[in-house]
């Protein structure tokens, strides 16, 4: 069955990307950087070395381990310059075949790509014409040949790829080895992620540091539309017509152990487990000797924010959750209208975006193409854009106006977690920023918040421990076929957030719904026994809400549901309705949602543990997607 292009790009994910020149067995390097990129899930890889003028390469379908089999039956020669990748399917299914690297025909070229070309096929065409034979269905294999060609012509291998990229539509990280340039790695991108990793008499490139911090801490960004060449003592960074471009380098303060799992079963549970300190250290220095709030980047003037006159916030997956909560603090601090739109959604519905529109974009890795295009659109149209990101000097951040970054650190298990709190909390400093600079907010008012927040991480330490219940509720539910969530105000994105949770890595039939939409829909899915988690706001201060929603409890409770509650310590109205409580600490009612949407991960680790699933790395999911 000939799978449509569609479906392959929504397949198409992050590609590990590694390449190396210096004085270490190359191909030793090249597969412990690929292994600290598996957390991004491939199923393909593949390696090529220059060694004593011409190239050997190996590739696999499958996990590295496969690769390391055919290596181990047909090794390779020593080399000290080499390229490797892990693949996500685009275009063609992942066989060995349409495994990177791709070479040209004479076997002079070796070439990785992340992205997809989208002028492939018209380049196809031509290479076709030319009597060049096509081996792989991939869109990648069009620039081996290009590559090829050009070096033939005469074009020195940087500059060969330059005039390849310039004939490229679309996203792309591509890495390149010759086999006449035995100490030379050269690399390009746009619209997909590429760094440098700066050693001693060696250099890295790498579509994440955490392929090469074992080696160096040290790196260099290369922007977007940038080629740059390494060898073991330079690096050279142009732009695609080959004029020189400014050097950015930077110190990665990551270190190797906080890409590893310390000896938690999963990387979810222990990213979970780091949330009080994700929490504590994005809120680190926010103030300065004046008492204001300050913003990592702002390339925005105060008179600037003072003319907002609406917030869109756009994002994806549980990053456009954080924003959901976020909405109810930004419209209660500062009194401008926020909307809160899907990043894929965004741009096609003609949004009304001017320059008093202040976009937040929410993004964990800051290279989700949905929210990167979404974030252009609104550019254009003449909006601010404001990001909030975890991932330093990534597309998304260096592209906005102003900058936030989340300090939850290195999240590695593809569903979200530490990164969901840490955005709301940002959400929050932006909202009080705003109210501060506006004037909507006064500053006792605003240190007010920023005790009750940075009261926040103990109270989220005091969750967790006390998360064994849970697990033993989810081993024993896992054979339930669907479980529901409940929540009214921001309870109501906390129970989205649930469900997700369980969707991507349980595989199990979940949904989030608003208590107070139960009447009008999905009370029918109510039958005996059926899970169903209710989100409980405080009863102290917004008593409405909390009257409300235990009627909604007793609604689904009468009907067969098995009720959870996740109610704060002392509220003993929804005792009666509850066949299980997990408490949480008091709180204010906007700060909830960081403590009550611990259980609901806790919840669906220990679910989809129990079920035999992989919980890092869910099928058909990565951590980072960069295609529409
Ligand atoms: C992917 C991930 C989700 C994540 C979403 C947005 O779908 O699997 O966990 O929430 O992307 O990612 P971002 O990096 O933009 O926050």
């Amino acid at each position: 069955m000939r799978v449509g292009r569609a479906l392959w790009r929504t397949l198409c994910r992050v590609c590990g990307i590694v390449g190396y020149v210096g004085e270490q067995p190359a191909l030793d390097v090249v597969l412990e950087g690929l292994r600290r990129l598996e957390y991004r899930g491939y199923d393909s890889a593949g390696v090529a070395l220059v060694a004593d003028g011409a190239l050997a390469s190996a590739k696999a379908a499958g996990k590295l381990a496969n690769l390391e089999k055919v290596l181990s039956g047909d090794p390779m020669p020593a080399a000290t310059t080499g390229l490797g990748h892990t693949r996500w399917a685009t275009h063609g299914p992942p066989t060995d075949r349409n495994a990177h690297p791709h070479l040209d025909r004479a076997g002079q070229v070796a070439l990785i790509h992340n992205g997809i070309i989208e002028n492939f096929a018209v380049l196809r065409r031509e290479l076709e014409a030319a009597g060049v034979t096509l081996v792989s269905d991939t869109d990648t294999e069009v620039a081996a040949h290009l590559l090829a060609a050009e070096v033939a012509a005469g074009a020195e291998l940087a500059d060969a790829l330059r005039r390849v990229c310039r004939r490229l539509d679309g996203a792309f990280t591509l890495v390149a080895v010759h086999a006449g340039s035995p100490d030379r790695v050269v690399a390009a991108r746009r619209n997909s992620p590429l760094v440098v990793g700066l050693g001693d008499g060696e250099n890295f490139v790498a579509s994440d540091v955490a392929a090469f911090i074992a080696h160096t801490r040290d790196a260099l960004e290369v922007g977007d539309g940038q080629v740059v060449e390494i060898t073991p003592d330079s690096v050279t960074l142009t732009d695609f017509e080959g004029d020189p471009v400014e050097e950015k380098r930077y110190h990665v303060d990551w270190d190797i152990s906080a890409a590893q799992k310390d000896g938690y079963d999963f990387f979810m549970l222990k990213e979970i487990a780091e949330q009080p300190k994700a929490v504590a250290d994005t809120l680190l220095g926010r103030v300065d000797e004046a008492g204001n709030l300050t913003l990592d980047e702002m390339r925005l003037s105060d008179d600037e924010l003072r003319d907002i006159d609406k917030i869109i916030i756009i994002a994806a997956g549980t990053s456009y959750y954080a924003g959901l909560v976020a909405k109810y603090a930004i419209e209660h601090w500062t009194r401008i209208p926020c909307e809160v739109e899907l990043a894929s959604e965004f741009r096609y519905r003609d949004p009304i975006v001017g320059r008093r529109t202040l976009v937040v974009v929410i993004s964990q890795s800051g290279e989700t193409m949905d929210t990167l295009m979404a974030l252009r659109h609104a550019r254009e149209q003449g909006a601010r854009v404001l990001a909030i990101c975890n991932t330093n000097g990534a597309t998304i951040p260096r592209e906005s106006d102003a900058v936030l970054y989340t300090r939850a650190g290195i999240e590695v298990a593809v569903a979200s977690t530490k990164a969901f709190l840490t955005q709301i909390v940002a959400c929050y400093l932006v909202a009080l920023y705003l109210g501060q600079i506006r004037g909507t907010k006064w500053g006792d008012e605003i240190a007010a918040v920023l005790r009750d927040l940075s009261a926040m991480p103990p109270k989220i330490a005091e969750v967790l421990r006390a998360m064994d219940p849970v697990r033993e509720l989810a081993r024993s539910l896992a054979s339930t076929t669907s479980v529901l969530f409940l929540g009214r105000h921001v309870g109501y994105p906390v129970a989205l957030e649930g469900a997700l949770k369980l969707k991507e890595i349980a595989y199990m039939h979940a949904e989030g719904f608003a208590a107070g939409e139960l009447k009008h829909g999905p009370i029918a899915l109510v039958e005996q026994d059926v899970p169903v988690f209710v989100v409980v706001p405080s009863p102290r201060g917004r008593s409405v809400l909390h009257d409300k929603i235990v009627s909604n409890i007793q609604e689904v409770r009468a009907r067969g549901a098995r009720t959870i509650v996740i109610a704060e310590e002392g509220d003993e109205a929804v005792v009666p309705y509850a066949d299980h409580i997990v408490r949480v600490p008091q709180c204010p009612t906007l700060l909830q949602p960081l403590l009550a949407v611990v259980p609901l991960q806790v919840f669906a680790c220990e679910m989809a543990a129990a079920r035999g699933f992989d919980v890092d790395q869910p099928r058909n999911l990565a951590k980072s997607v960069t295609v529409e």
